[in-house]
């Protein structure tokens, strides 16, 4: 395993896989895969999050109790395939601030270009989730993590659904601080930059475009 990369191969995360890469997958059944696969994720990005006791009463006497304080962490999408991704997650942590990334790749400078930037404040005592469902060529979430520590970030975590050894690499050189979380690592990009086998273009197939 690449260092600083979760690979989550909990048997309902690898079955649900299966079923979005089949082509035959339609958008609906799509959707809600990744939702409960996000689900999945989440819980194993959260595993170590820290809690902090509060005093409740249960029918029978008070108590301490631990709680996870939801102003210590947020969820960024990267758009718009970040929000298929998002959705799950929200579920899981309602409590959650949420910041979108939007970024698109100019054909001839091959730079991200920034077009929609609004994210949580106080992003420095947040530990920052950073979803997208593919990491591919590694380009995007890159710029997207640099925009996050300009703005404040501190302590990031990365969250995909696919990635592939390449976008692994070009990540974890930019940003080696930065722990990635996905359910599984493919072969190899193709001359386009989509991850093999993979599913396709997870933006189309979350919303039936094409
Ligand atoms: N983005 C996608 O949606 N699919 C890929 O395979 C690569 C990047």
């Amino acid at each position: 395993m690449p260092e600083g990369v979760t690979v989550v191969q909990h048997p309902l995360v690898q079955h649900k896989l299966t079923w979005m890469r089949a082509k035959e997958t339609p958008s609906p059944l799509f959707r809600s895969l990744l939702k409960e696969i996000a689900l999945l994720l989440a819980y194993e990005v959260t595993r170590d999050l820290k809690l902090t006791d509060m005093t409740i009463e249960t029918p029978l006497q008070p108590m301490q109790s631990p709680v996870i304080d939801g102003k210590k962490f947020c969820l960024i999408s990267i758009l718009r395939a970040g929000n298929g991704l998002l959705e799950g997650m929200m579920d899981l942590v309602p409590n959650a601030p949420v910041g979108h990334i939007g970024l698109y790749r100019d054909h001839e400078t091959l730079e991200a270009i920034e077009y929609y930037f609004k994210v949580p404040g106080n992003l420095e005592e947040r530990l920052t989730i950073v979803v997208d469902p593919m990491l591919a060529t590694g380009h995007t979430a890159v710029a997207a993590i640099t925009r996050l520590k300009q703005a404040g970030a501190k302590n990031l975590r990365f969250v995909c659904l696919l990635t592939v050894p390449e976008g692994i690499k070009v990540l974890r050189e930019a940003h080696p601080d930065v722990p990635i979380f996905t359910a599984a690592i493919d072969e190899r990009l193709n001359e386009k930059g989509y991850i093999l086998p993979g599913l396709g273009d997870a933006g189309d197939r979350i919303y039936g475009t094409k």
